[in-house]
């Protein structure tokens, strides 16, 4: 390290580390955000230097965690050793809390991402793998696929299908869908009740097959314009007739009504699973003009991005 400095677990948040985290977790930090820890390395003149930023102690499958939000180093000191040592730092205050593990979760498009993943492996990181995909886009996109598949929207709505907005459903409605989800055979992760927060109830919607509940879609806002949606789900007999088209793209116009199409929405699925090839096969090439469009396409309204993020675990 060419300048001397010192490291330290800083009780809360310093103006001076604004800009060594992402904004949307510097405005939780600084506004109180609890339980998050900071580690920082100064410099003589009490400048930060650098910040690795932690979120709460998490508790999945048994195991306690916690995770690296953000690792930052000024600019001009990269390089140097700093952001290894700061990762290190925060690994001995995790294992001193008898935690078991850390993880990290990010994009695949981040600028800094070699250097990021150098630092995990120079820390004995296990080797990140892609634990999401995401599919982006502004939700007026769906405006041209509705023209695009008009003609399979009313042929599903001639035979029964329609959808209910999850603030509209009654309790008879919700009896059922918490009846269809306990039955077993779907799995916890598809279950809407893992993915709804606060917001969802404005952005979430069931499918029906006339009077039988036929899936769901769950959206949470996170942000003023963008709402990401964690899960869609078809049950099994109700699978392979276009019913997750068809709910997606009444959730996206359900969206513009209430944010405008100029909004974005993010949909996340596990790399590899069906879900992901419905994405990467049916929705990305009408978002990238690449379909049978007859010389139209979505992408003429609106634009779109795919992305992975990855998951890196060090147990302790
Ligand atoms: C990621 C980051 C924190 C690393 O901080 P740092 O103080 O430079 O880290 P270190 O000096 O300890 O280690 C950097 C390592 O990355 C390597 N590296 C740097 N740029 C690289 C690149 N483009 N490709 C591959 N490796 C690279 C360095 O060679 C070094 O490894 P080495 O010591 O084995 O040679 C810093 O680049 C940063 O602040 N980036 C912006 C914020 C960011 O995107 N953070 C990522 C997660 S939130």
């Amino acid at each position: 390290m060419k300048e001397p400095l010192t490291f330290e677990v800083m009780e809360r948040p310093e103006v001076g580390c604004r800009s060594l985290t992402y904004p949307r977790f510097w405005s939780f930090w600084s506004c109180g955000g609890s339980g998050w820890l900071g580690i920082m390395a100064r410099r003589v003149d009490g400048r930060p230097a650098g910040l690795a930023l932690l979120g709460t102690i998490h508790a999945h499958n048994g195991k306690t965690s916690r995770r690296l939000l953000s690792l930052a180093v000024d600019r001009s000191s990269r390089n140097a050793g700093i952001g290894r040592a700061l990762l290190r730092l925060a690994e001995t205050v995790v294992r001193r809390d008898g935690l078991e593990e850390m993880f990290a979760l990010y994009s695949g498009h981040m600028t800094s991402r070699n250097a990021f993943e150098s630092v995990l492996a120079a820390c004995a990181w296990e080797a990140p793998r892609a634990s999401e995909y995401m599919l982006k886009c502004e939700v007026k996109c769906a405006f041209g696929a509705l023209d695009e598949w008009s003609f399979l929207l009313e042929r599903l709505k001639r035979g029964g299908f329609r959808t209910v907005s999850w603030q509209d459903l009654s309790t008879t409605d919700h009896r059922a869908i918490a009846e269809t989800s306990a039955t077993g055979r779907v799995h916890s992760d598809w279950q809407p009740g893992a993915h709804t927060d606060q917001t969802s109830a404005d952005f979430s919607l069931a499918m029906y097959h006339d009077k039988e509940i036929a899936g769901w879609i769950v959206g949470c806002r996170s942000s003023e314009t963008q709402v990401h949606y964690p899960l869609g789900y078809t049950l099994p007999r109700f699978q392979r007739r276009g019913y997750l088209i068809a709910g997606m793209l009444e959730s996206c116009l359900r969206q513009v009504e209430k944010l405008g199409g100029d909004s974005v929405a993010a949909h996340w699925t596990l790399p590899g699973s069906a879900m992901h090839r419905f994405m990467e096969t049916r929705l990305v090439p009408h978002l990238r003009g690449q379909g049978d469009l007859k010389g139209r396409s979505m992408n003429a309204t609106g634009s779109s991005t795919t992305g992975v993020r990855y998951l890196a675990l060090k147990r302790l």
